[in-house]
């Protein structure tokens, strides 16, 4: 019997999109439907790229289209909220990029109206559903490092682009702590909870969005997560978890598909490696068409909850910072 699928229609065909749909060429029970863009011209282009069979030259008519089952929403992290609104309205399920909404208080809204509409919704974290990562979890859950004492990650990216730029680009909310730093933030409440306290500082641009940010969590007794983003120096993006029995090491891009090292306190390490069929976002993408057949509204890998207490975190370490989004007040 054929392998049912469910039909994507993508919106905001930029960067990312351009990865996603690489990706959905070799993912499981899904099939690349339409593309909806601002320009028609850009929507065909992506077409003709990606052998898409329709191309709409704005997103409504895109939600318009009845054979669309579920979209993929790439646009600028400003936008989040009012496509997803849009795509749940017109009975279409939603797979929206990170962060799924700019403060609480959006995304909120956005899970109220999927509960509502009895549709399926998640946040894009790619990172959640790749092996190495489920990896980590697994180790780190089994006890293999005893227990964890230290987390420190890193993800920065030297951006030169301008300040007119979704990095940058206050009025897109711009800066590190949603752009990057939500993937450091990611990675410690998904090893080691929510924190007792947070930590955090920022150096700000003249928009007043943050060109680099630090956070530290506390947790119980003494463990520390340390983590840091900037826009404007690229050091190793690395990850790692010390504890009372060994450390796991993801090497430089620990975000993306790659190996885990596992060094035990005696020296011995283990590797762990994954084969991967594309760039790694096949698994969010066959993540999502799984539960969509399988009537469900939420991913338990990465729930409703987890992208609350993620952009949770992350209001709080903009209040500390004094970073306000005009027109997404928290
Ligand atoms: N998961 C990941 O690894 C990853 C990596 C990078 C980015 N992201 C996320 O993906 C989203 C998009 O990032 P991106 O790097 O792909 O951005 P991008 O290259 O600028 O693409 C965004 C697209 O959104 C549309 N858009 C609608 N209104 C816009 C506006 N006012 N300004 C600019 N573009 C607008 C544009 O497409 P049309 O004009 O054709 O409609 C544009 O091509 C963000 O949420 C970002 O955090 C995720």
């Amino acid at each position: 019997m054929a392998e049912k699928k469910v039909k994507w229609g993508i919106i905001g065909p930029g960067w990312i999109a351009h990865k996603f749909a690489t990706a959905l060429q070799v993912a499981h029970n899904s099939e690349l439907d339409a593309v909806g863009s601002r320009h028609i011209d850009t929507a065909k282009k992506f077409a003709d790229e990606f052998h898409i069979p329709k191309a709409y030259g704005s997103y409504e008519e895109l939600l318009q289209d009845p054979s669309v089952d579920v979209v993929y929403i790439a646009t600028p992290h400003n936008l989040h909220l009012e496509n997803t609104l849009l795509a749940l309205e017109h009975h279409k399920h939603v797979l929206c990029e990170k962060p799924l909404g700019v403060n609480r208080k959006e995304e909120e809204k956005m899970i109220e109206k999927a509960r509502e509409k009895n549709l399926f919704l998640m946040e894009a974290l790619w990172t959640r559903f790749l092996p190495n990562i489920i990896k980590t979890k697994e180790l780190i859950d089994s006890g293999e490092i005893g227990d964890v004492k230290l987390l420190t990650a890193s993800f920065s990216i030297k951006s030169d682009n301008g300040p007119e730029h979704r990095h940058y680009n206050i009025e897109l909310c711009g800066g590190t702590i949603l752009d990057t730093g939500i993937y450091n933030i990611f990675l410690s409440l998904l090893l080691l909870g929510n924190p007792k306290s947070i930590s955090a500082m920022a150096g700000l641009s003249e928009q007043g969005g943050d060109n680099s940010c630090s956070y530290t969590f506390k947790y119980e007794k003494d463990t520390l997560a340390v983590m840091y983003s900037s826009f404007l120096a690229d050091p190793p993006v690395v990850a790692e978890i010390h504890g009372t029995r060994g450390k796991i090491v993801l090497d430089h891009l620990w975000f993306c598909p790659g190996k885990v090292r596992l060094i035990k306190s005696d020296g011995k390490e283990k590797i762990f490696e994954f084969a991967f069929r594309s760039n790694g976002y096949e698994y969010e993408a066959e993540e999502t068409a799984k539960c969509i057949l399988a009537g469900k509204t939420q991913s338990d890998l990465w729930s409703w909850k987890n992208s609350i207490q993620l952009i949770s975190t992350m209001d709080s370490i903009r209040k500390q910072c004094g970073i306000v989004y005009p027109k997404h007040d928290l």
